[in-house]
């Protein structure tokens, strides 16, 4: 009984000794994400451009008896991504798990889709997980171990309306994250994907607290609600740790079964 797979399995999901970086961490999905890293025993690095949210988040896991620092960024900006590397190494010496979970997204119809907001998505949701992902990919080259998690949406693969920017930046980073995988799965860095569908968070607040297009999302999918951040703990524990070894370039879809539905009741 002692060697059977279950009495291991606290062993497996834990992230003792571990040091990890999640961007957009003052709220949503970044929050419950640095959260549950932290729970599973991670040290946390907690990276936001809004100082005040980020605080009170670090606040919220460091009372919990987890170890949490933040660390104001904005990811729009190349010497801020580097201070936030150069201060983790510097505190921690090592960062074993990084996060890449800040996002935007602008809506507007396609046809008169701006030069602007179209820089502005890809600036974040591409370009600076580019930029930090190669930084942070260099301090676990040396550590040969290492463990990158993107997310992504069900934008990435499936088509929706007016949201141009967004779709296109979700579905090259899922791409990226294969490259990635294949290039430095010799240094034993893994590189997934975890891709959302529809969660209660800031940024669908205006879709959520409609009645009617809560309702038809949530019943869009098999288990006909919205996804809390919370339901994104475990997955993202799976992610980074030894739970999911054999695991690199894939995507785990976190969707309520959106993606798998072939057909929706009562249609
Ligand atoms: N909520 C959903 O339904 C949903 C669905 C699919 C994917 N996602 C993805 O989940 C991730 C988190 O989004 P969320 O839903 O929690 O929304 P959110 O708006 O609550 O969180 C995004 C976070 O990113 C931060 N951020 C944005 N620009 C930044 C910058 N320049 N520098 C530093 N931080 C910056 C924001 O301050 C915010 O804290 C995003 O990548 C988003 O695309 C969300």
């Amino acid at each position: 009984m002692e060697n059977n797979i279950f009495s291991k399995a606290d062993k497996l999901f834990n992230l003792s000794g571990k040091v990890s970086i999640i961007t957009g961490a003052a709220r949503g999905n970044g929050k419950a994400i640095a959260k549950g890293l932290a729970r599973a025993n991670s040290s946390v690095v907690m990276a936001d451009l809004l100082e005040q949210q980020l605080i009170e988040a670090v606040n919220e896991i460091t009372s919990e008896g987890c170890k949490a620092v933040g660390i104001k960024t904005d990811l729009s900006k190349i010497v801020q991504i580097a201070n936030l590397v150069e201060q983790t190494i510097k505190k921690f010496n090592r960062i074993d798990i990084l996060v890449n979970c800040a996002g935007v997204t602008f809506g507007s119809p396609s046809e008169d889709y701006s030069e602007k907001l179209w820089n502005k998505t890809f600036n974040i949701n591409l370009n600076a997980v580019f930029r930090i992902t190669k930084l942070v990919a260099k301090q676990m080259i040396k550590q040969r171990f290492g463990n990158i998690i993107n997310i992504t949406s069900i934008g990435a693969v499936l088509g929706f309306p007016n949201n141009p920017a967004y779709q296109a930046s979700k579905g090259a980073l899922q791409q990226l994250t294969r490259a990635w995988a294949c290039d430095w799965a010799k240094y034993n860095i893994r590189v997934n994907n975890l891709c959302l569908g529809y969660f209660k968070t800031a940024m669908t607040e205006k879709s959520y607290s409609d009645p009617k297009i809560h309702e038809l999302r949530a019943n869009r999918c098999m288990l006909k609600r919205w996804g809390d951040p919370e339901d994104l703990a475990g997955p993202a524990i799976f992610l980074a740790s030894d739970a999911s070894s054999y695991m690199t370039g894939n995507d785990l879809i976190i969707d309520g079964g959106w993606i798998r539905t072939g057909l929706i009741e009562g249609q």
